[in-house]
């Protein structure tokens, strides 16, 4: 069976965070997870760059759109392998040839008499990129966006929309799996209860160039949602491509809540415009909050994919996210809640099972997997392979419904009923009886057995995890290419295995070690060694030695964006390029102005411990020259570079 799956392509006009990080890693568990089944799968991620609010993020940092869409673009490209995201293909809709298939689909349902040109006026949201109806209006104002959308009021290009509302209704009432969860099929049946209207498609020139032309009349421009959903299609080589027709029959879109009105309705009625099969699922997902606050650029309390990841670790990261969220309702990411669940289940349920039995075969079985006895099997061991039956068919049932969570809930209760079984059975108690010696062999091959099924199933949510804990297991080579049905039956290790006790799979994480800016393992190290070191900082004669020096991780800071911090006449809050998007609070507002530092390349301290400077959370600091002006006072200069230069250059 063939599998396609993608992500939104995501806006250029942020650099990733923990939202985007989620739909993909979801999007990545489940391509592993089919392909575990068996089956052939393509996996899509990209980015969308045309647009009016691409233009205005370039415009802001003063370079070409190009440019501009080159470098964020490389920033999201550069996420996915820090999560262990593996997809087969990354899609920008500036790629030529996405470029001439959007302009071959706009002509051919233009001549279908499906696009026609028109006089509109209605409510613009930019942040949606899209009209809003009246209805959608809370106080006048746009629910997601918390602004007022703009009235325009011009000519443009119509998709004929309305024409295919009947068949829409039908097809999603005809079949209850095309959107889920059933609360986002409600949602749209409900919109769909009154009349569609028509989509515009066109912006005129004369107020954004950045995006395709139409074939049709060079005056206009495609407006966002008929190149960006169109992308599902060229990725696959669309029209005549042979993964087109392997592909989309299957295709199945992953998306969150903000973006269900583009996916579940224009799409299709384009589709069905354009003559194709539907898609076959569209799975929406809600929104990440952070402690309980909606992440958001102007709180910023944004949440970034490599931090976490320096932080926490991969395989915890990816775990939390699926193991907190509920797929389809809201969810708090928090420190606490991560190190939780880091510590409880990741480092001491499936961590020490995984040790403590490992350990038990290396000792009382020379580390090599020995036969169960089956004269001395009992119920305990027919219990437990029930449950891990029980566990793979849950396991296959969950996952295919994106119910990720309760997937996991599922490996957690073998894992609970296996360590248990090591209490009950008490391997070390029967090493010491030599009339035990067929027990104890019976208890030992169960429970690597059980790990060989574990680490299976762990293998697409956790994929670094799962890689240690084959090789522990005495399984290399062997658990690629394998599939659920085969592997996931009882009784695959092979007698004789050589196992080896796995050094610590998740490390416990301290988190007021975390609170200071450390990371995991190196924690307690690190905090006696910076006592020592407090001491000694700085020497008798006041100087510093090559190495203290060398610690300063000094490097060149582009500013964003710079705005004034309220009740503060000193200082300014600095949105910084480091390369990662940071915030940094500077004491020169009396020196400068915002508007004349954006853009600025200045030097900056990048692994400063952070601080809170008025309630606004400061990680690093600008260096700046201090001098005496000609009214007596200080004058702050900034430390600039000269020449041009990418942000996160190294100070040397
Ligand atoms: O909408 N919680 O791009 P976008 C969970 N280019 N997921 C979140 C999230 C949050 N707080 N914030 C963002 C666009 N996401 C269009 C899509 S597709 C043809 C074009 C994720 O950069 C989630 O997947 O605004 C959401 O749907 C997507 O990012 C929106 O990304
Ligand atoms: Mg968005």
């Amino acid at each position: 069976m063939p599998t396609y799956v993608t992500t939104p392509i995501y806006y250029v006009n942020a650099m990733p965070h923990l939202g985007h990080a989620y739909t993909t890693i979801v999007t990545d568990t489940y391509s592993r997870f089919r392909r575990l089944c068996g089956d052939e799968v393509r996996f899509q991620t990209g980015t969308d760059e045309h647009g009016e609010k691409i233009v205005e993020a370039a415009v802001k940092e003063g370079v070409s759109p190009r440019a501009y869409v080159d470098r964020i673009s490389a920033a999201f490209q550069a996420t996915w392998p820090q999560l262990s995201v593996a997809q087969d293909y990354t899609i920008r809709t500036t790629d030529p040839d996405h470029v001439q298939t959007v302009q071959d689909i706009l002509q051919q349902v233009y001549d279908n008499g499906d696009i026609y040109f028109s006089e509109y006026s209605g409510h613009y949201c930019q942040g949606c990129e899209r009209f809003l109806t009246e209805k959608e209006l809370v106080d006048g104002k746009c629910p997601d966006h918390q602004v007022a959308p703009k009235e325009i009021s011009e000519q443009n290009y119509f998709f004929r929309m309305s024409k295919y509302q009947d068949w829409l209704i039908d097809h999603i009432k005809a079949n209850p799996e095309y959107i889920t969860p059933e609360r986002y099929r409600n949602e749209v049946l409900s919109f769909l209860s009154e009349p569609l209207e028509d989509l515009c498609i066109s912006r005129p020139t004369s107020r954004l160039t950045w995006g395709i032309p139409l074939p049709f009349d060079e005056n206009f421009v495609t407006y966002v949602w008929f190149d960006a959903l169109i992308n599902y299609l060229t990725g696959i080589g669309y029209p005549d491509g042979s993964d087109f027709e392997k592909y989309w029959s299957v295709a199945e879109h992953v998306i969150a809540k903000d973006i269900l009105k583009p996916h579940a309705i224009y799409w299709p009625t384009m589709i069905k415009a354009m003559g194709l099969s539907p898609y076959r699922r569209l799975h929406v997902h809600g929104y990440w909050n952070v402690d309980e606050t909606k992440m958001s650029k102007s709180i910023g309390n944004v949440v970034r994919p490599k931090e976490l990841v320096d932080t926490y670790g991969v395989d915890a990261v990816r775990y939390f996210v699926l193991r907190e969220m509920s797929f389809g309702l809201d969810s708090s990411f928090s420190s606490d809640a991560i190190v939780a669940r880091q510590n409880s289940d990741l480092a001491n349920d499936l961590g020490n099972l995984f040790s403590r039995s490992l350990t038990m075969v290396v000792k009382y079985a020379a580390g090599k997997v020995p036969a169960a006895d089956p004269t001395s099997e009992g119920p305990a061991e027919a219990e437990l392979k029930n449950a891990l039956a029980t566990m793979v068919s849950g396991y296959e049932e969950h996952m295919n419904r994106f119910e990720f969570h309760r997937a996991l809930q599922a490996v957690w209760e073998v894992i609970g009923l296996l360590n248990r079984y090591i209490v009950t059975n008490a391997p070390w108690e029967l090493a010491k009886d030599p009339a035990q010696e067929g027990r104890l062999q019976t208890v030992l091959y169960s429970l690597s057995e059980a790990l060989r099924i574990i680490t299976l199933v762990l293998g697409p949510v956790m994929p670094e995890a799962a890689a240690k804990m084959v090789t522990a297991l005495g399984l290399d080579g062997r658990m690629e290419n394998v599939t659920l049905a085969e592997a996931g039956a009882w009784g695959g290790i092979q007698v004789g295995t050589q196992v080896a006790a796995p050094q610590q799979l998740f490390p416990r994480l301290d988190k007021k070690a975390l609170a200071a800016g450390s990371t995991q393992q190196a924690a307690p190290v690190k905090k006696k060694a910076r006592k020592e070191e407090k001491k000694k900082e700085i020497s008798q004669d006041g100087l510093v030695s090559f190495e203290q020096f060398g610690k300063f991780d000094l490097r060149v800071a582009e500013i964003l964006a710079a705005e004034k911090i309220a009740k503060s006449d000193r200082l300014l809050k600095l949105t910084v390029l480091l390369p990662e998007e940071r915030t940094i609070v500077a004491g020169i507002a009396e020196h400068y102005s915002p508007e004349e530092l954006v853009g600025k390349l200045v030097i900056a301290v990048a692994n400063l411990k952070p601080a809170k400077l008025m309630g606004v959370p400061s990680q690093g600091m600008v260096l700046a020259a201090k001098t005496t002006g000609e009214d007596g006072r200080e004058q702050l200069i900034l430390s600039t570079v000269a020449g041009s230069i990418a942000p996160g250059s190294k100070v040397a």
